[in-house]
């Protein structure tokens, strides 16, 4: 039984890989700072497998901490961050810290305490805003906002830590995730917890721009998959990028007129502003992730949208997180 560590755990995305390591009996140590993370995302986790979980909580940003609970471990997964570009844009040099000292922070702790492999949650932003559909992992980047700049400064420290020191890194650049317990409540929120939480209470989505937007949306199952696959992939993966993402591509009016059919609603969006560093479109090529890690998309789109409609649906009176980063 591997001992595996979740840096950012008990957030949107971290305490689903935390359930599906869990369930394939792994050992798990969560690192979190509930900056943006929920303690309600893990707490019948810590009850239920108090043998095989523990929660260390701080930052990555202290790299004595982050040293002593990496030690031993045989893989960690790294997805602490600040992530959102809004404020990226409003305190670069908070997303500066968190994101690319703690991604070092981490790796260095790996390198110097025997981890086998470092699993990185990387960000489509790293494309920007180019025009060619779909993104390959070999395009350019053109990161648009601090945060896409932090993410992409991420993933190179793990692709030069492989190549340096022969730690075994794989960077996943996640595209668009969504699901249950994504956070709904903040100004920053995601798309898709927004829009469900307003339409379950019959009040228009609020669109930034025209709605024509559109994105690579990826339930949240299909990132566990491929941090599960990533675990097993071949040396040729590491020390390499992939995209994950289902590779279908919605617009924002489209996302509305499905959730207004899953919820047997008719309501049309309000329109604002677009918002600064925000992309027109995106969509992901996901052969490489198919080739090297074997991975493919196991819940399509709409499945995905109707599951955390359930669960929105389900979980309305749920308290908000704290938003302010630390
Ligand atoms: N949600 C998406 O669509 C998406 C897309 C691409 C990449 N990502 C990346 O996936 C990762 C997880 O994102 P998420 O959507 O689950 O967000 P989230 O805010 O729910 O999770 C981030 C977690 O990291 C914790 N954290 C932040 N700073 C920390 C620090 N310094 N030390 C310890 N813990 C810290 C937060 O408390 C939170 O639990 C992030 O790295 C993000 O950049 C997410």
């Amino acid at each position: 039984m591997s001992l595996a560590v979740v840096t950012g755990g008990a957030g949107f995305i971290g305490n689903h890989l935390v359930r599906g390591l869990l369930a394939a009996e792994h050992r798990v140590v969560i690192i979190d700072n509930f900056s943006t993370g929920r303690r309600g995302n893990i707490l019948d986790l810590l009850v239920r497998h108090r043998d095989r979980l523990r929660l260390e909580e701080g930052s990555v940003t202290d790299p004595v901490f982050v040293r002593r609970v990496v030690r031993g471990a045989d893989i960690v997964f790294h997805l602490a961050a600040v992530p959102s570009v809004q404020k990226s844009v409003e305190h670069p040099d908070i997303s500066n810290e968190h994101n690319i000292t703690g991604t070092l922070n981490v790796l260095l702790a790996a390198r110097d305490g025997g981890v086998r492999r470092v699993i990185y949650a990387a960000s489509s932003s790293a494309y920007g805003d180019t025009p060619t559909l779909p993104k390959t992992e070999d395009m350019p980047p053109e990161p648009l906002s601090p945060y896409a700049l932090t993410k992409l400064a991420g993933e190179q420290y793990c692709r030069i830590f492989t190549r340096i020191y022969g730690l075994e890194t794989i960077a996943l650049r996640y595209f668009n995730v969504f699901g249950p317990r994504q956070e709904p409540t903040s100004h920053y929120a995601a798309v898709v917890p927004r829009f469900i939480t307003r339409m379950l209470r019959d009040e228009p989505p609020i669109v930034y721009g025209d709605g024509n937007q559109s994105r690579d949306f990826t339930f949240v199952d299909n990132v566990v998959r491929a941090n599960l696959l990533a675990v097993r992939a071949p040396v040729e993966a590491t020390g390499r990028v992939f995209n994950i993402a289902c590779g279908e591509r919605l617009d924002l009016n489209a996302l509305v007129a499905a959730l207004n059919r899953i919820l047997g609603k008719d309501l049309p969006p309000r329109f604002q502003d677009f918002r600064p560093g925000d992309v027109m479109h995106s969509l992901a090529d996901i052969t490489l992730a198919g080739q090297l890690l074997g991975y493919s998309p196991i819940i399509p789109l709409e499945k995905g949208l109707a599951i955390t409609v359930d669960w929105y649906r389900n979980n309305e009176n749920r308290t908000p997180a704290t938003e302010t980063p630390s």
